[in-house]
């Protein structure tokens, strides 16, 4: 027998324990020793886990959800190593969403397939707010009442359905959707995402739970992953929701990067709802309470009217949501009401799903036209059979130029999927090859212009295929458009039509022909009453006294819009004195750089422009220095803007010296940091990076209603 000193307060060890202890030569107390220790220790333990836990969280945010890891692979899985020692050490003390327990084995073979008791049901749709309010009636009329009833609305996640069953608080089960009542068991690869919690809160329910919800890659997250994606030479994601639904189902190689960003939102529970929970709205208000992420966007709407209201503020603010949505969810909210008002096989009747106006849709390229701009570009333009998208009727879509419609082939009879959100143009994303007709040949830009017939011509490295003639009637009636324009001399009512014909009927051969233009001669132009007539005659009239800025604009020196022609204005006073300026005096001016200064002095060294400044005062044009604009304060703060293609009513310098006045600032090349890409005709392959990361491509209407705000 082993003599025991015991330690007070501690009841003695039995005493094969001790032996066992005296064989590894440890004093025989040992036992006793440790679970003195005990408390102290299992505190400082705890604690130390704790801190494991929150440092590899905090690193696993750095490097899968913000990229910018601070601590090598080798640091971090010594963090890992060290966590799980110590639960295997001391299992009692093991959080139940420890990191640990995210680092699942991945599925090998196919998944095994998981069958439901209760089937994850869909829902119906409706289009519009008749349909919207036919499913209110017929709720109301199952339940046999006039009185209004209320209903839980939610956003309807574009992401993939799943559902995550938990035992004892902790994930046993995650699956796909599937058909419904057979998912795919995809639990190692849901234990990755981060916003899954593999340990409920101990106020969730201990029993069996099962909580459905939807997957979504939030669209930083999307813009991120596609970045990445094409700098490695990889193609990018089509949408948050593929990115989303592959993701889950990854084999082999899974990349865990992609599932750490994928956000699972709560928004149903099938199996083991708490007495106490009677509706919907407070379902959701426990799943956030137990540790689920629930939409912040959901709210209570007492009755169908607010329902409707809940479903416009939501489209008001689509773009601006960080995960893709495509419409409202109404699901009366009492649990009891909806037994009462029960399911069918495939969705419940107390449930709908009210969709937002597609954002995409399928229409045919009935034919490719080309558009000759003021500078000459030749523009191919996608021309469609209408088609309701993104909240209005579309019926063309620029192509840009040759490049893109190679890089799509587009072909006249091509069906293609048409997308158009909010201000961003409408676009062809891509043709539907398989609906392809036979015979439909390659399209390709004409030789010759299609308005004067000169040849056309590609330079060396430009995407731009050009009309070189400067008398081309297309540039003509453009630069009429122009010299005519708001920004410019401000000719109010002349219109396209006024000017086909003016250039048509050889009335104007020159933009400022405009001003040899009296009362009788456009009276004999159709579709021109008298008084429209005199109108347009006392406009003309009223346009000859000007200032020098706007004169400087209408003479369309590229480059040169407002911001540009006040800075003239303001510094050389007079239009002699800017004739004369050399590239130097020019760029001694804040705000000129050399590309200005250089097409400033090629402009006027130019015999033709100068006879045409020359002409001016004959044709009683009168100018005086423009008092400076008046510079608003940051409409566009901390916005950044890429440029591409040239605009129609500016040059892109005037355009950024727009943007940098109201506090925006604009990049040469796009990253996943732009803001806006502006895109005017034949946009270059800046285009094409904003589209693949998914940044808002707006047209210079929408850069004019920025700048308006
Ligand atoms: S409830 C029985 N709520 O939409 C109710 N579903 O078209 C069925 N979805 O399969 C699900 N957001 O994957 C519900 N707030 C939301 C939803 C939502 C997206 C998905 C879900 C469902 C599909 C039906």
């Amino acid at each position: 027998m082993v003599s025991c000193g015991g330690v007070p307060g501690v009841p003695p060890a039995p005493s094969y324990i001790a032996r066992f202890f005296e064989c590894l030569y440890l004093p025989p107390a040992y036992p006793e020793m440790l679970l003195s220790e005990s408390r102290e220790m299992r505190q400082a333990v705890a604690r130390r886990m704790a801190e494991l836990a929150a440092e590899i969280e905090r690193h696993n945010r750095l490097y899968y959800l913000e990229d910018r890891p601070e601590i090598s692979d080798a640091a971090y899985d010594a963090l890992l190593r060290e966590l799980e020692a110590l639960e295997r050490e001391h299992p009692a003390l093991g959080a139940p969403d420890s990191p640990t327990r995210r680092v699942g084995t991945p599925p090998m073979g196919g998944f095994r397939t998981v069958e439901r008791r209760f089937p994850m049901l869909s829902l119906e749709n409706a289009m519009d707010e008749s349909e919207m309010r036919a499913f209110d009636e017929r709720v109301r009329r199952v339940l046999g009442t006039t009185e209004p009833v209320a209903y839980a609305g939610e956003p309807k996640l574009d992401g993939a359905g799943v559902e995550l069953v938990y035992e004892g608080r902790s994930l046993v089960l995650g699956s796909t959707r599937g058909d419904g009542r057979v998912g795919e068991d995809v639990t190692a690869n849901l234990r990755q995402i981060l916003s899954i919690p593999v340990g409920l809160s101990n106020r969730a329910p201990e029993g069996r739970l099962s909580v459905r919800g939807e997957v979504v890659l939030p669209l930083a997250a999307f813009r991120r992953l596609n970045a990445a994606r094409i700098e490695r030479g990889e193609e990018p994601f089509v949408n948050p929701r593929n990115a989303a639904a592959g993701a889950l189902r990854q084999l082999h190689e899974i990349d865990r990067r992609r599932l750490a960003a994928l956000e699972f939102r709560a928004y149903a529970l099938a199996e083991g709802i708490p007495r106490n929970v009677r509706t919907q709205m407070s379902l959701l208000e426990s799943l956030a309470d137990w540790g689920f992420v629930v939409s912040p966007e959901c709210e209570a709407c007492p009755d169908v009217d607010a329902a409707i209201d809940y479903h416009a503020g939501l489209l008001a603010r689509r773009e601006s949501l960080p995960v893709e949505v495509d419409g409202a969810v109404f699901k009366l909210d009492r649990f009891d009401l909806q037994a009462e008002v029960g399911e069918l096989p495939r969705s419940p009747r107390w449930a709908i799903a009210f969709k937002f106006p597609p954002q995409q849709a399928r229409t045919v390229v009935e034919a490719i036209e080309v558009q000759v701009g003021r500078t000459g570009a030749l523009t191919p333009v996608a021309k469609l059979e209408p088609v309701f998208v993104g909240g209005v009727t579309v019926s063309n879509a620029s192509l840009h130029n040759q490049d893109e419609v190679d890089r799509k082939d587009v072909r006249p009879g091509d069906t293609v999927v048409v997308q158009r959100a909010g201000d961003v143009i409408p676009q062809i994303v891509e043709v539907v090859r398989s609906e392809r007709p036979r015979g439909a040949r390659a399209f390709r830009l004409p030789a010759h212009c299609p308005v004067c017939d000169a040849a056309t011509v590609r330079l060396d490295g430009e995407v731009v295929t050009r009309c070189p003639n400067l008398d081309c009637p297309a540039q003509l009636k453009n630069n009429l458009l122009h010299v005519a324009s708001r920004e410019a001399l401000d000719v109010d009512g002349l219109g396209e039509k006024l000017v086909d014909q003016l250039v048509e009927r050889g009335l104007v051969r020159r933009p400022f022909d405009l001003f040899t233009l009296d009362r009788e001669t456009l009276e004999g132009l159709e579709r021109m009453g008298e008084k429209s007539a005199a109108n347009l005659a006392a406009a003309i009239e009223r346009a000859k006294r000007t200032t020098l800025a706007r004169l400087l604009i209408a003479l369309g020196i590229r480059h040169v819009g407002a911001g540009v022609a006040d800075l003239l204005a303001n510094h050389f006073g007079g239009l002699e004195a800017i004739m004369e300026a050399s590239r130097e005096d020019l760029e001694a001016v804040a705000g000129i750089g050399p590309t200005i200064a250089e097409s400033v002095v090629r402009f006027f060294e130019d015999s033709h422009n100068r006879d045409e400044v020359a002409r001016l005062s004959d044709l009683g044009v009168h100018f005086e220095k423009a008092a400076p604009r008046r510079k608003r304060d940051g409409a566009l703060a901390g916005k950044s803007f890429v440029l591409t293609g040239s605009l129609a009513g500016m040059t892109r310098e005037e355009a950024k010296a727009r943007i940098e006045a109201e506090g925006g600032r604009v990049a040469t090349s796009v990253s996943k940091k732009t803001d806006y890409v502006v895109a005017g005709d034949e946009p270059g392959s800046k285009l094409h990076k904003a589209q693949e990361l998914g940044i808002a491509v707006i047209d210079e209407a929408g850069l004019l209603r920025l700048l308006a705000e």
